[in-house]
């Protein structure tokens, strides 16, 4: 590109002041490139910013209490506050994408992204069925790819294929194809097809073939989140397997053959395409750190919701209009099934810096920055 040859017929101080305005400029250049355009958002009601709002679901979360301690209200957030994609999304110095089922979502407004993710949705399409609709994991691809499709009309084809390589994709799956499928026998025959771990490869098979749909689609950057520690939750604590006080590991166990297959899956992706990068955050251990250390984090209540109904205020969840806890940033669990804000702080906080650990092989602020 640059017309090395000429320099030479140059004096050495005006080839020397052209060095420095190039290095300058190009610096300059890198640092804007830095920058992430845009995040593309696919899963559940972890990172629902209501989508379900607009489907026929029973999956909902657009009443008070929800929103409790949100600017604005309710909004569809599975939270009394922010969710862990409202902190990553300001980590990342960009405004959080907008849910795909709104459709006010268009024109420039895809421009920093969009969120697909829709409570009771897993990988598998018959997951949470028994809540309604739902865009599973197959259709966020598809809702992505149309979106795609309306990106291409504001760029050429060249500065579509660096956006989306510059851009970050967060994913948070598997927790419904558990509690709202395998773990409920009387609705779903996923149980008596597999063994857990055979489940765990069957969910995990699924989940690559979408993630490479995805990278073909130009996506390069990649966060997949593990599953958290569902044992422990409101909803199943309520169920009464577990002994008082404890959570029910074979519940837990399960998971790990699903985040084990994960961690290693990113590790396989890593080398097989280098244009791309794959992350894995260990959800369930920062979790597991909140609820077997909750004074280190300022958390009093670790075993019972914030909102809800019955044991452990987990055997119905937060209903419309029910008065919540008041102190809730003591507590873990807002309702029978999701964080807190005060917990999410502490997930997007160490997924974002945290170490190897934490966020594997790199954590997402390094993702946000390297150059691919
Ligand atoms: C990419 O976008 C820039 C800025 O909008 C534009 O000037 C350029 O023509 C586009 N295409 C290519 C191939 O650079």
């Amino acid at each position: 590109m640059f017309p090395l040859t000429m320099t030479k017929r140059r004096p050495a101080t005006a080839t020397l002041v052209l060095v420095l305005v190039l290095f300058e400029c190009s610096k300059q250049m890198a640092l804007a490139e830095n920058g992430v355009p845009a995040i593309f958002v696919f899963g559940d009601s972890l990172v629902d910013v209501g989508n379900n709002n607009f489907l026929h679901s029973a999956a909902r979360a657009n009443f008070y209490p929800y929103g409790i301690d949100f600017r604005g209200g309710p909004t569809g957030r599975f939270s009394n506050g922010r969710t862990v994609i409202d902190m990553i999304v300001d980590y990342l110095g960009i405004p959080n994408a907008q849910e795909f089922a709104n459709p006010d979502t268009s024109g420039d407004r895809i421009l920093k992204g969009v969120n697909y993710a829709s409570a009771a949705a897993g990988i598998l399409d018959e997951t949470g069925r028994h809540y309604g609709e739902r865009y599973s994991l197959n259709q966020q691809v598809v809702n992505f790819e149309s979106t795609r499709n309306d990106l291409r009309k504001s760029m050429d084809n060249w500065n579509l294929t660096r956006y989306l390589s510059r851009s970050i994709t967060f994913m948070a799956f598997g927790s419904n194809d558990y509690i709202n499928n395998y773990l409920m026998p009387n609705l779903y025959t996923s149980r008596f097809r597999y063994t857990s771990d055979q489940f765990a490869d069957h969910l995990l098979n699924s989940y690559t073939r979408q993630l490479l749909a995805l990278r073909s689609a130009g996506l390069r950057k990649f966060v997949v989140a593990g599953i958290g520690p569902l044992g422990c939750i409101p909803n199943q604590r309520a169920t009464g397997v577990a002994l008082p006080g404890r959570c029910v590991d074979n519940v837990n166990e399960m998971l790990g053959d699903f985040n084990e297959g994960l961690r290693s899956l990113v590790t396989q992706l890593n080398s097989q395409y280098p244009d791309s990068y794959f992350v894995y955050t260990n959800i369930y251990g920062i979790f597991g750190d909140i609820l077997n250390h909750p004074d280190t984090y300022g958390f009093r209540v670790v075993d019972t919701a914030c909102c809800g109904v019955g044991l452990n205020r987990g055997q119905i969840t937060c209903l419309p209009l029910q008065f919540p806890c008041l102190n809730r940033n003591e507590y873990a669990f807002w309702d029978a099934y999701h964080p807190t804000e005060a917990a999410s702080v502490v997930l997007a906080d160490r997924a974002f810096r945290g170490p190897p650990s934490d966020s594997y092989p790199i954590n997402i602020q390094q993702l946000a920055l390297l150059s691919l």
